[in-house]
């Protein structure tokens, strides 16, 4: 295949999308009267919820081109990785995929390979692909996914493999609807971006800057998840506490809306979390009481070499802020282990802060150097192997803490907003509190969906047992 990476002045104007978008449907059409099925797309999603998301809006697209989906990537003619650079092994996964699918491409030239989201925005994993993964034929970043009819087009119309790292920023286009698959459960991004730059992280240089969505956009489809039946609303943002138009105000809007439905959201910066915050989490009955309030680090030297601009103490304030409340407020976080130059005793701090706040659940994650961040260019002599053990040690600490936790609902009635299968058995369902805690539950299929009364019964490693109260 030729190449084209001049596809940012190629296509100008919404003219060309609109012609794109046409000829794709045309094609589509085609294709369908020939084969006796609409084309097939394969879109897979890695990554965070912001991801997710934008991999719904990319269905959205292809399903108004003529495309249906499928699971199965070998019987599809489109095949998308919405990929993730957030750690080194994300990038490794996707890497592995692509090589994965040469034999697939090798069998069937007139399929479609592209990689888009985080990974493709980054200009040395573009060369990369373009070098060594002739299979691939799209590669298009964070920026571009307003132009997929027309780089679609160009693949398929003239056989040219197109290659957009644009990061010009535009204006959010509020006109882009998802495609989502769940029914019950909804992601709504009110920001896009993030202008916080903590030294070890990709994230602002494959987003770009922090831009917001407006309130009425916001509240407008939030309006209609709820009306179409959606239980529960997740709203995204890399920081929602810098959400322009004031984060609290949002959540009481929300909250204002008529209809039975539970509000989370995600992630807040502690740096920017408020009293403020907490009183609005707390006055709004619909939204939950569990706070994700990522601290990533115990010592206040590692905190500041992070750029995470607040100390240990600082972040415990709002713990005991919103303790002192509601002394059940509920709080997970994010950890990494073995930032650059992080010593065993600060490590430790680490384990401290677990354990004074209490947290329900950590995600935790060894650090993985990710090049072109400051962290990257710092000096770090501790083996990765050590990290690994650091991580264990983390983790059995959690497992007691989160035992713990866990043994104080034992006997107490809960509300459950029933998800679908679950786990322990054919006979379980699964669903969650409003504190985001897994409940396996042995019930009747027609709870699926439904906001249910349990009794917690027993608790488990990663989850609680309840019985419907009737
Ligand atoms: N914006 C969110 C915040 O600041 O809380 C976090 C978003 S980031 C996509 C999710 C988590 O990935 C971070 O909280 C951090 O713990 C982890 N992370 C980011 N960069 C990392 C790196 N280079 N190595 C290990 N973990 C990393
Ligand atoms: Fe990454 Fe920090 Fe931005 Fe979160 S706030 S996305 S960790 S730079
Ligand atoms: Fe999310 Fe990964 Fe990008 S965590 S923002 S998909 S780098």
């Amino acid at each position: 295949m030729a190449e084209n990476n001049s596809i940012n002045t190629a296509f100008s104007a919404g003219t060309d999308k609109t012609r794109a978008l046409a000829s794709l449907q045309k094609w589509t059409k085609e294709r369908e009267l020939k084969q006796g099925a609409r084309p097939l797309a394969f879109v897979h999603s890695y990554g965070c919820q912001q991801n997710v998301s934008d991999g719904e809006k990319i269905k959205n697209m292809l399903s108004s081109a003529g495309y249906a989906f499928t699971d199965e990537p070998e019987k599809a003619q489109l095949i998308l990785l919405n990929t993730c650079a957030v750690r080194e092994n994300a990038e490794d996964r996707v890497f592995g995929n692509i090589g994965d699918l040469k034999k697939l491409k090798e069998q069937r030239r007139d399929l479609v390979i592209g990689i888009c989201g985080c990974m493709a925005q980054e200009k040395h994993v573009a060369e990369k692909i373009k070098e060594s993964y002739k299979q691939v034929d799209l590669v298009f970043g964070t920026f571009a996914y307003g132009e997929i009819y027309e780089m679609l087009w160009k693949v398929i119309s003239e056989g040219r493999r197109v290659f957009n790292q644009d990061d010009t920023c535009t204006e959010i286009d509020e006109d882009m609807k998802q495609l989502r698959e769940d029914k019950l459960r909804a992601f709504v991004p009110v920001m896009y971006g993030c202008n916080n730059f903590c030294t070890y992280c990709i994230v602002p240089y494959v987003r770009g800057r922090e831009r917001s969505r407006k309130p009425e956009a916001v509240i407008s489809e939030v309006s209609g998840l709820v009306e179409q039946g959606y239980k529960e609303i997740t709203l995204l943002g890399q920081n929602v506490n810098s959400y322009a138009y004031g984060f609290p105000e949002l959540l009481r809007a929300i909250n204002e809306i008529p209809g039975k439905f539970r509000i989370r959201f995600m992630s807040s910066h502690p740096k920017d979390a408020t009293k403020e915050l907490i009183d609005a989490i707390l006055e709004c009955e619909k939204v939950c009481t569990h706070l994700h309030l990522p601290v990533q680090a115990g010592s206040d030297r590692i905190l500041k070499k992070m750029n995470r601009s607040y100390t240990v103490e600082k972040y415990m304030s709002i713990i005991d802020y919103a303790r002192s409340k509601r002394p059940d407020f509920s709080f997970t976080t994010d950890l990494i282990v073995g930032f650059p130059g992080e010593s065993y005793e600060e490590f430790c701090q680490t384990k401290d802060i677990i354990k004074r706040v209490g947290y329900n659940n950590i995600y935790s994650f060894v650090y993985s150097r990710r090049s072109g961040t400051p962290a990257a260019k710092m000096e770090d002599s501790i083996s990765d192997k050590q990290k690994g053990l650091w991580l264990r040690e983390l983790l059995l600490e959690q497992r007691e803490i989160t035992s713990a936790r866990f043994a104080k609902f034992l006997g107490k009635e809960k509300e459950v907003l029933i998800e679908g299968p679950g786990r322990t058995g054919s006979d379980y369902l699964t669903g969650k509190t409003d504190e985001n805690i897994i409940v396996e539950v042995r019930a009747d299929k027609k709870y699926i969906g439904q906001f249910t009364r349990v009794r917690i019964v027993k608790t488990m490693n990663w989850a609680l047992e309840g019985e419907v109260i009737e």
